[in-house]
């Protein structure tokens, strides 16, 4: 929807803006502790230009987004799921401002990963990130038990086949510190469970650290702590697909 298509109910935009229910808003409504651009709202239906009005709950402003794109740094011991019953899901870590329904993280990290984990609930563009024919790049940097050697590299890139015959497509090995040969690089332009750790034992090692640092053309924010989440700026959220 455009900011300026049509207005809408208020009830429908505080729902649609935030993760509150349809019930905590009514309440906000009662409460009057609703503005809409500085007037106590009292009603649950009034109509609002969504875009235009400023509209806040308790004095912070529900700002209009037609969809949220998140950048997490996760920290290893949380899962990438909506839900879980035993683990911290990523969600959990999103500060209130920035949550919303909707939201989920597009693609899957293991519990013990750490690193950029792109969530959104803009479904298309995750569709397309996500897709095999995109080939949308991931960087990751790993630390491993055993050091590979040179040859690993042209192994990468010939595209291996993992245990259980699956066979990857040709990805890049490097070594940023060429010294430390158990410190590497590997570019992959798919997401196979467990992809990187199968494809490194099958190389003769084992991962013991892993962290994903780029998603297509968008490179994790050094300046992000890890379980920090930020928003992404319109030109990172059109870089994530970029081949
Ligand atoms: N490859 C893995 O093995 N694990 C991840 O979390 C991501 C890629």
């Amino acid at each position: 929807m455009h900011p300026n298509s049509g207005k809408i109910r208020l009830d429908r935009y505080l729902s649609e803006q935030t993760s509150y229910s349809r019930n905590e808003i009514k309440e906000f409504i009662k409460r009057r502790v609703v503005t809409v651009n500085g007037e106590t709202a009292r009603l649950f239906d009034m109509k609002i230009a969504p875009g235009t009005d400023a509209v806040s709950i308790e004095g912070n402003a529900v700002e209009y987004r037609e969809h949220v794109y998140l950048m997490l740094n996760k920290p290893a011991g949380t899962v990438c799921a909506t839900r879980d019953e035993l683990s911290e899901t990523v969600l959990q870590l999103i500060p209130e401002n920035l949550r919303r329904k909707g939201l989920f993280p597009a693609g899957r990290l293991d519990k013990d990963t750490e690193g950029f984990v792109f969530i959104t609930d803009d479904g298309d563009l995750a569709h397309r990130m996500l897709s095999p024919k995109n080939h949308v790049e991931k960087l990751y940097y790993a630390e491993l038990s055993e050091p590979l050697s040179e040859s690993a590299i042209e192994l990468f890139a010939s595209g291996m086949t993992v245990d259980g015959g699956e066979k990857c497509l040709p990805a890049k090995l490097t070594f940023p510190d060429p010294s430390d040969r158990k410190k590497v690089h590997i570019t992959l332009c798919e997401g196979k469970f467990h992809q990187v750790k199968r494809m490194v034992h099958a190389a003769g090692s084992e991962v013991v650290y892993l962290r994903r640092i780029r998603i297509g053309g968008v490179t994790l924010d050094e300046n992000l702590p890890l379980g920090a989440v930020r928003e992404m700026l319109h030109k990172e959220v059109e870089n994530i697909i970029a081949l």
